[in-house]
Order: structure tokens, then C-alpha cells, then sequence
């Protein structure tokens, strides 16, 4: 595998071996000069055809760290504004010799689609509704380095299941790692699904998050995608913060160890009170600081030498940690390195099944789209 489009390609010796590389460049990151020549020589575009602030800049900071070059556009300040097709874009990054294109876009299966007219390595930062796999990497990261492994713990998604790529990535990525995933938000903002599973994904799902408040290990909480409803699906924000908002109250009657996420931007007294995001419990920093290691991590996998992987016999004599990539050898990238480990999800796999059918690439005509026609309405911050 060369590129990086949905958790559920990812086996979990893949994710285990991303976790490892992760754990390595944090350790590069807290050094006095926080960088390593692992990708000089290497270009890196970060293609963002919708707002991003902790995405883009991670991505951009990820890549400095690894010495790669890297290009950035965006909608607004492209020839994408002149009426240009994605596709003809992506050939004319591809022309001028890149190696990974990170892709973020608010039309499902946009990045699978590019990944069909380029040979550089495509990073899915986020394709609508459908997946943000870096994204899931980094919470289980967090999660990782903070109550230890997650097999066994009841993690809770609660909120605006139906519109969330985090909702859909997490989904895949908690089950997969052996947590028992619990689902809670409105009727409305859960998407239609059979008993007991979320996303072809074995999950509980609750009406009540008083009911399980208590028993959580984990509760992630999730923005309302206003940029992505197209009606009213909440009778009123101050009824959702009553109904299903962690709020301080709630938080008091969480269990002493649990903790508190969300992927960000947060809206404040709406799906989390302000106290919960600043408290103790609370991960939402560490969650931002984890993103720029995990991306280091998946753009050294995919464009670099590739040499580290698990599981093979050369594993046992790999240098230690951060030392690994002072060496010589990490400055000249032999070749692209695929993902190394493990089973890979096949078209068969559960995540493929109910609705991540409207992220079908191969459906994608990118002669046709035009990035301007496809991007949501405007964004309602902050609803009140
Ligand atoms: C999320 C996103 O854009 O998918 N944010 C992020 O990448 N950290 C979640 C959101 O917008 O609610």
C-alpha cells in the first residue's frame, strides 16, 4: 500500500508499526533542533480545497521536520479558481516532480480518486464526511501515551455521528484496536445504520449519555458539521448542549481516571462546556501536539526509505528509537516504502459496507469537478 486513504486499509501491525515510527519522532521533536534530513530531496504538496488550520499546519510543520520540501495551495489562491479541474491540477503538480500530495477536500473519495492520476504518495487529510485516518492516528496516540492500551475500554462518540470523518475514522480505528465503542447523539445525526453497528463496525449505541457517563474510559466529543447539513436537524443548540453536551455536571460524575477528547476546533458550550475542555481531563491539547509526530510518521512510511518496517527479520537489529534517524542512510531514501505489515482491508472488509458507498472514487469523474462547484455552502460558525 502507497498511499494513506481510510483506517480501514490499515491491519493493525500497520497502525502498531505507525504507533512505533510515531513514538520515535515525538522523541526527535522534543530535541533542541527538532529535525531530521529523513526526507531531503523529497517534495511534499499540501492540497487543501477546504479550511483547515490544525490539519494544514501540522501536515506543513511534519514535513519541514523531515527536511522534504513543501508546496501549499489552496483553493482560493490557485488556478482551481480559474475554472481548472482537479484532475488537470493534480497532473500539473505531478509534471513539476512531486512525491506525496496531501489531499483535503469536502467531497468524499476525492483523495482515492487523485491517487488514479499521479504516482506520488496521496494522504487523505480529510475527504468530507467520509475519512480523516490521520486524524484517528493521532487519538489513538494520545490515547496510547496517556491511559495506556485502549483494548478493553469503553470509549464514547458522541455527537454528529452522521457528518463526521473523525466519527467514521474512530469508529474503524477504536473496534479495530479492541476498545468497545459506544454511540451516542441525536436521531437525526446518526446515519442509518443496523443494530449494534456503526459503519459496518460492531459498536453500542445509546440514546442516553447519562446512561453511560459514568462507565466511560473515553468521551469524544463532536462538533455539529453545520457546513454539512442542509436542514435544520436540531430543533435548538441550547436543547443539544442540555441533551447530549458534556457539561460540567456530566463531566463530575465521569469515573476519576476518565478522560476527555475532541479532535477540534471545539465549539465552546455547545458540545463541550468551556470548564471540561480546560480541565485535567481533558486531552484536546495533547491531541494537537500528537498530530505533527503521527504525520512525520506516515509521510516518513510512505516516501521515505521505508527501512524500519515491523516484523521482518532485520527488525530485531533496528537502532534504538530516536537514533535511527541521525543515520546517513535516512538522508537518501532508497525508494517508497509501503506499508509493511500484516493483512491489508479488502473490499469485502466491514468498513466498506452501509454508507461510505458515497465515498466510491471510482464514480469520481475529476475532468468534471470543478473544486469551486463542489465546496459546501458557507460554513455557520458557531451556531447559537
Ligand atoms: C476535524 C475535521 O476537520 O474533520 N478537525 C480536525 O481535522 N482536527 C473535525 C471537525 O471539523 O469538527
Amino acid at each position: 500500500m502507497n498511499h494513506l486513504l481510510s483506517v480501514d486499509d490499515l491491519s493493525v501491525g500497520d497502525i502498531e508499526h505507525l504507533m512505533t515510527l510515531t513514538g520515535s519522532f515525538a522523541e526527535v521533536l522534543r530535541r533542541s533542533v527538532p529535525k531530521v534530513p529523513a526526507l531531503r530531496g523529497k517534495t511534499v504538496v499540501l492540497a487543501f480545497f477546504e479550511d483547515s488550520t490544525r490539519t494544514r499546519s501540522s501536515f506543513d510543520l511534519a514535513a519541514r521536520r523531515l527536511s522534504a520540501d513543501v508546496v501549499t495551495f489552496a483553493t482560493g489562491a490557485s488556478s482551481l479558481s480559474k475554472g481548472e479541474s482537479i484532475r488537470d491540477t493534480v497532473e500539473t503538480i505531478t509534471a513539476m516532480g512531486v512525491d506525496g500530495i496531501v489531499v483535503r477536500h469536502p467531497h468524499p473519495g476525492i483523495p482515492a480518486a487523485i491517487e488514479r492520476y499521479t504516482p506520488a504518495a496521496v494522504v487523505n487529510a480529510g475527504d468530507g464526511r467520509h475519512q480523516h485516518p490521520t486524524q484517528s492516528l493521532l487519538d489513538l496516540y494520545t490515547l496510547q501515551t496517556t491511559i495506556g492500551s485502549i483494548e478493553g475500554k469503553r470509549i464514547l462518540l458522541c455527537g454528529d455521528i452522521m457528518n463526521s470523518r473523525v466519527a467514521r475514522s474512530n469508529v474503524a480505528m477504536f473496534t479495530k484496536m479492541g476498545a468497545e465503542v459506544i454511540i451516542c447523539g441525536p436521531h437525526s445525526l446518526l446515519p442509518p445504520h443496523r443494530p449494534n453497528q456503526m459503519f459496518g463496525h460492531p459498536v453500542e449505541i445509546v440514546k442516553d449519555i447519562d446512561a453511560v457517563i459514568g462507565s466511560v474510559d473515553v468521551a469524544y466529543m463532536l462538533r455539529i458539521q453545520n457546513e454539512r447539513i442542509a436542514d435544520a436537524a436540531l430543533p435548538s443548540i441550547r436543547e443539544y448542549r442540555a441533551t447530549y453536551g458534556l457539561t460540567a455536571e456530566r463531566a463530575r460524575r465521569m469515573a476519576s481516571h476518565a478522560v476527555v477528547m475532541h479532535p477540534g476546533p471545539i465549539n465552546r458550550g455547545v458540545e463541550i462546556d468551556a470548564d471540561v475542555a480546560d480541565s485535567e481531563r481533558s486531552l484536546i491539547t495533547a491531541q494537537v501536539g500528537a498530530g505533527v509526530g503521527v504525520r512525520m510518521a506516515v509521510l516518513y512510511q510512505l516516501l521515505g526509505p521505508g527501512k524500519f518496517d515491523t516484523g521482518g527479520e532485520a527488525a530485531g537489529e533496528q537502532p534504538a528509537a530516536a537514533d535511527r534517524f541521525d543515520d546517513e542512510r535516512l538522508s537518501d531514501p532508497g525508494g517508497v516504502g509501503p506499508w509493511s505489515t500484516g493483512e491489508q482491508g479488502s473490499p469485502g472488509s466491514p468498513g466498506k459496507s452501509v454508507d461510505t458507498v458515497d465515498a466510491d472514487a471510482s464514480t469520481i469523474d475529476l475532468n468534471l469537478i470543478e473544486p469551486q462547484a463542489t465546496a459546501p455552502g458557507p460554513v455557520q460558525e458557531n451556531a447559537q
